[in-house]
């Protein structure tokens, strides 16, 4: 059998072993610590946001933020139809209703789109994902959000490391979250952070983080909180990453920058595309093959033991979502039905590319 080839697998810089080790030696195995400290500051430093909380998941960092914007049962949340379903379910965790936006030519939410459903709907906050690592048109967005008084809650869990005008996404609304999650840029094995700029929201965040204890010296509760806080040895993990972000950023680049080169030209393909002035990461290698059936190809790189998949199914078509509102025109389904992300893991070398490509061609001729 080849040699396997994941979509996007951990990839360990050096110093994430030795920081869980002394994390064990100090035995702060517990969601206190340095390494919290320490992950937590260099996030803040990566990113200039003046607050980042370490968590359990990108998914309980847009739990928080919702719940810190005043979003309560029968609210409604708008959201990127064209995403995964953690930008949604925190929604529905605060019994508030989703309501769907599409994407645009940049397969990202469409600006025109919020304004159109805000008008509509009076939406309490707004969810944008910025997808695969690419810019949405956060210009064009946080100028919506002030002018209609909406909190902005950026989903960066899959762009970490990527800018719109020099500025990191996720620091652009009142929130932005983070995710660790496994096949991510940088990865904890699993986690998240939450980014802010105020620090009541911030000290509010850590308090319902840990069950919103309140400060006595018993276990005193006046409010619902959650067990969302991150542990030391998973932080530890993440401040090893952090020191090989960059190179991360540089070689997930690199890897898009060998795809291009390859498939390029080739019947009906198309790249995701990165907006002006932005600085995106390419975390994933995403491409639309058109009328072409991107399963075909999946289905063919599988059987050369390479993992590939299809992009997001948009929200607005999960059954769990049969009766949502939604605003659009099916941008993100046309994307669904013709698009697949390419194996991007940081390890791969230009042959790996290569191998990947000779098989998308092989189906598209
Ligand atoms: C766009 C998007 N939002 C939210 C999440 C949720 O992050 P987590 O898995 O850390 O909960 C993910 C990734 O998993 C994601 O890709």
């Amino acid at each position: 059998m080849a040699k396997r080839i994941f979509l996007s697998p951990p990839d360990m810089g050096g110093n994430e072993l030795k920081y869980i080790n002394q994390a064990f030696e100090s035995n702060y195995i517990a969601p206190v610590g340095e390494f919290i400290d320490r992950f937590e500051e260099a996030l803040q430093n990566y990113t200039k946001s003046p607050f980042a909380l370490a968590l359990s998941s990108g998914t309980s960092a847009i739990h928080l933020a919702l719940r810190l914007a005043g979003v309560t049962r029968g609210d409604k949340v708008l959201v990127s139809d064209f995403t995964f379903i953690g930008s949604v379910s925190p929604i529905l965790y605060q019994g508030a209703e989703p309501i769907f936006i599409d994407a645009d030519s940049s397969w990202q939410i469409d600006p025109n789109l919020i304004e159109e459903a805000i008008k509509n709907e009076s939406p309490k906050a707004l969810v944008v994902a910025h997808l695969y690592g690419q810019s949405t048109k956060i210009d064009k967005i946080i100028t919506l959000c002030q002018k209609y008084g909406i909190t902005l809650i950026e989903d960066g869990a899959e762009s970490l490391g990527a800018k719109y005008k020099e500025k990191e996404l996720g620091t652009f609304g009142r929130f932005g979250i983070l995710s660790f999650n496994g096949n991510k840029i940088i990865t904890t094995s699993g986690g998240g952070a939450l980014l802010c700029k105020d620090e009541n929201d911030y000290k509010r965040a850590k308090k319902l983080s840990t069950q919103a204890k309140e400060d006595k010296l018993w276990y005193e509760h006046k409010e619902l909180g959650y067990n969302y806080r991150m542990s030391n040895i998973l932080a530890g993990i993440g401040l090893g990453q952090m020191e090989v972000l960059d190179a991360r950023v540089t070689k997930k680049r690199e890897i898009f920058s060998w795809y291009k080169k390859e498939l390029d030209g080739v019947d009906e393909v198309e790249f995701m595309p990165e907006i002006p002035d932005s600085f995106g990461t390419r975390w994933l290698t995403t491409l639309s093959v058109g009328s072409n059936n991107p399963l075909e190809i999946i289905d063919a790189l599988s059987q050369e033991n390479i993992e590939s998949r299809p992009l997001w199914k948009p929200m607005h078509l999960q059954p769990l979502f049969d009766s949502a509102k939604f605003y659009g025109s099916g941008v993100g389904e046309n994307l669904f039905k013709s698009g697949l992300c390419l194996p991007s893991g940081t390890k791969l070398e230009k042959e790996d590319i290569k191998r990947v490509s000779d098989i998308v061609k092989r189906c598209l001729n």
